[in-house]
């Protein structure tokens, strides 16, 4: 019995000593309990001010680099859109995630694709200029693919990001959603 209990004490500061012994470790702490707590008080907040209605539907269209900055969450209508994998997506609803000064807020308006990939939330990752995503390992790749998946599933496909030179698609007789994702209706999407 006494043996059992100290060697869970061994144990624990076994943990203990391996979370928190380098300042690589606390630092990651840090950065994790810093989101944790971003993420969840924007998920709790008793909000007295009435929630905007949602915004309607976004015509779909396609985006430069430049035109979907401009959806950064901080114009008038504060529409939120994020790109991953030369996919544009309408993140509005999860604006406790993208909108200002939210813990993903560094991705409202860019492609994101480059953050994702490399699990890394500095604006310094993300290009300026059209990212081909070339340099990245078939590992990071594959991030990428699974994270469109995600935004897939939960978000509403408004258009593909365009190549430089690339001349936009013309939507007017297409279907209204993405044809290369299983139908979903809204009802099904996941909301926060
Ligand atoms: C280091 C510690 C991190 C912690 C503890 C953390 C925690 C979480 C949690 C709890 C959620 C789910 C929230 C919910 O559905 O209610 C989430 C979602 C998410 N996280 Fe993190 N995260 C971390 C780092 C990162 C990093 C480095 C990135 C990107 C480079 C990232 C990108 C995302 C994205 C895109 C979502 C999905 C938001 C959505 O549903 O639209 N996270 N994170």
């Amino acid at each position: 019995m006494a043996e059992n209990s100290a060697s869970e004490a061994g144990f624990i500061s076994r943990v203990f000593s391996e979370l928190f012994g380098s300042p690589l470790n606390v630092g990651l702490l840090c950065i994790c309990a810093f989101l944790l707590y971003k993420i969840f008080k924007g998920r709790g907040s008793s909000d007295p001010i009435p929630k905007k209605p949602e915004l309607p539907k976004m015509k779909k269209r396609d985006f430069t680099l430049e035109q979907l900055r401009e959806f950064d969450g901080k114009g008038p209508e504060g529409r939120i859109l994020i790109a991953v994998n030369g996919k544009v997506f309408d993140v509005t609803r999860g604006k406790r995630f993208y909108g200002p000064g939210s813990p993903y807020g560094v991705f409202a308006g860019r492609d994101a694709s480059r953050g994702l990939a490399t699990f890394s939330l500095t604006e310094d990752v993300l290009k300026d200029e059209y990212d081909d995503l070339s340099d990245l390992t078939s590992m990071q790749m594959e991030s990428v693919r699974e994270w469109e998946m995600q935004f897939t599933e939960k978000y509403d496909y408004v258009g593909q990001l365009l190549k430089p030179g690339e001349v936009p698609h013309d939507y007017t007789d297409t279907e209204d959603e993405n044809p290369e994702k299983s139908e979903k209706s809204e009802a099904e999407k996941k909301t926060d």
